[in-house]
């Protein structure tokens, strides 16, 4: 277990920028580690917002667009912490990559609404909020599947105004988002633009209206929306075949009084990376479907090379969620195949390519190594950088690979990994980075400044795992 315990004394984490549209509602938690109580403070909150000093939600709307800067404190009885967060009011949600959980990885068809509160609480519970977990997503299944035999599957697919209904596991979805959004989170959910979800449940194919309507009415904050069975309804080819449904979806979901991020899971054909954006998507997968195992993570994580040219603030590139934890894609659930070292890769991959972070596992069973790798908020830090820029490889050789994530206080996040089967050293010259040294050396995952060095780093990696350090200019 690499992560040091947090301090008792306050700190704050989480993103320090968030996006926000006039006039939709705003919800936002300060993350503070430190001794409870902790008391919340915000200097300079613009009207039409407030904040809970007891618990560090924020609530609220804004109707002009424009930037805010504000200054929050958290104070315990051991000391204060203070940083600036930047409100942007605008077009853009997802200024820093969403992080979260979603069902899928851990629960797949088997989810049910216990399983979605149980995680909420999880976060509170096991302090993930603390460290700026926020969003808590529902993938397939939570829709009406007739054909199936299992009867909690079994419902009217659409209320008479045409708008899709929750399977009958998923009795008030509006009860479920109010306590989510009480505990200071947000909620996601899954749709299709087909008739079918990839499970064979109802989707919003020629309901797009509808359903962006009723998932805003709901109180959804995020939608994955899914491809799966809409290649069997609408045939063609082309970037505007591949955009259209795309398109249509973002447009319902821009015209809701409600901030919904939009994730695109097309598994990466028509390169949406290069067109992602222009549909209004706030995130995109750029592969097929994750396992946990080394071959399927390592596949996708080191394959991501040229995609960080598209990713920016509301704009991320994602290589699908994490498969640490207890997972198993329901109902029977195992712990990760992956080794503690290819897990220490996963995360810190995952971190430089500023993807999306959705942990993917049963929280009700969050192990203390997995809690350790969740809560690092020095490399939550490198995810969640308002610069947005995503890493790119500085080299591959034989089976290292090294890359680098310019950070917006110009210093860069760099992680050395070894792919291959027995320990060895990895290096990287400054020059490498386009970098001078001497340059001051922090190891991430241990929270250690190690000694400066003139030309570079070298370490000695393990099989299939990473050293993840941050190097900085050191003032003349
Ligand atoms: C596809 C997606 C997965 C998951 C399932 C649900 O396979 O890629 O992430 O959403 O569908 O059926």
């Amino acid at each position: 277990m690499l992560t040091p315990k947090p301090s008792p004394k306050p700190r704050i984490n989480g993103a320090k920028v968030v996006g926000v549209r006039p006039g939709s509602p705003f919800l936002f938690t300060i993350a503070a580690t430190g001794k409870r109580p902790i008391a919340y403070q915000a200097e300079g909150l613009p009207e039409g917002l407030r904040l809970d000093p007891a618990t560090g939600i924020i609530t609220g709307s804004l109707d002009a667009r424009g930037e805010y800067r504000v200054k929050v404190t958290v104070t315990n009885s051991l000391g204060t912490a203070s940083r600036d967060l930047r409100i942007v009011v605008g077009d853009r949600l997802a200024l820093t990559p969403p992080m979260g959980w979603n069902s899928w990885n851990c629960f797949a068809s088997a989810v049910t609404e216990k399983n979605v509160r149980d995680a909420a609480d999880a976060f509170v519970k096991a302090g993930l909020r603390d460290h700026g977990w926020t969003y808590v997503n529902i993938d397939d299944f939570w829709m009406p599947k007739n054909e199936d035999k299992d009867p909690t599957l079994h419902g009217p697919d659409r209320d008479p105004s045409g708008k899709i209904n929750s399977n009958p596991r998923f009795p008030d979805m509006k009860a479920l988002t109010d306590h989510i959004h009480g505990l200071g989170l947000k909620a996601g959910l899954y749709s299709s633009p087909g008739p079918k979800t990839c499970g064979g449940c109802v989707a919003s194919y020629k309901h797009e209206r509808e359903d962006a309507e009723r998932f805003a009415e709901w109180g959804f904050d995020y939608l994955k929306y899914d491809w799966c069975s809409y290649g069997d309804v609408e045939k063609g080819t082309g970037r505007a075949y591949y955009k259209k449904p795309y398109d249509l979806m973002g447009r319902m979901l821009r015209a809701q009084n409600r901030d919904i991020v939009f994730s695109l899971c097309q598994y990466g054909m028509d390169n949406v990376w290069e067109w992602g954006g222009e549909v209004g998507g706030n995130c995109w997968r750029t592969t097929g479907d994750i396992t946990d195992s080394w071959g399927s993570m390592a596949g996708i994580g080191f394959t991501q090379a040229g995609h960080e040219l598209y990713a920016k603030p509301g704009r991320w590139n994602d290589p699908d969620m994490l498969v640490v934890g207890w997972v198993g894609w329901g109902p029977a659930l195992h712990p990760t195949h992956l080794t503690p070292n290819e897990q220490y890769t996963h995360i810190s991959l995952w971190s430089l390519l500023a993807s999306p972070l959705l942990i993917g596992c049963d929280l009700t069973k969050l192990d203390e190594f997995t809690l350790n790798l969740l809560t690092n908020d020095e490399v939550i830090e490198v995810n969640q950088d308002p610069l947005g820029v995503q890493a790119h490889r500085i080299y591959k050789r034989d089976d290292v690979e090294v890359w680098a994530k310019p950070l917006e206080d110009g210093s860069r996040a760099v992680g050395l990994f070894n792919v291959g089967e027995d320990e060895q050293p990895v290096s990287i010259r400054w020059r490498e980075l386009e970098m001078n040294g001497p340059l001051q050396v922090r190891d991430l995952w241990r929270q250690k400044d190690l000694e400066a060095q003139s030309d570079g780093y070298s370490a000695s990696v393990p099989r299939h795992g990473v050293v993840l350090i941050k190097v900085t200019e050191m003032d003349p």
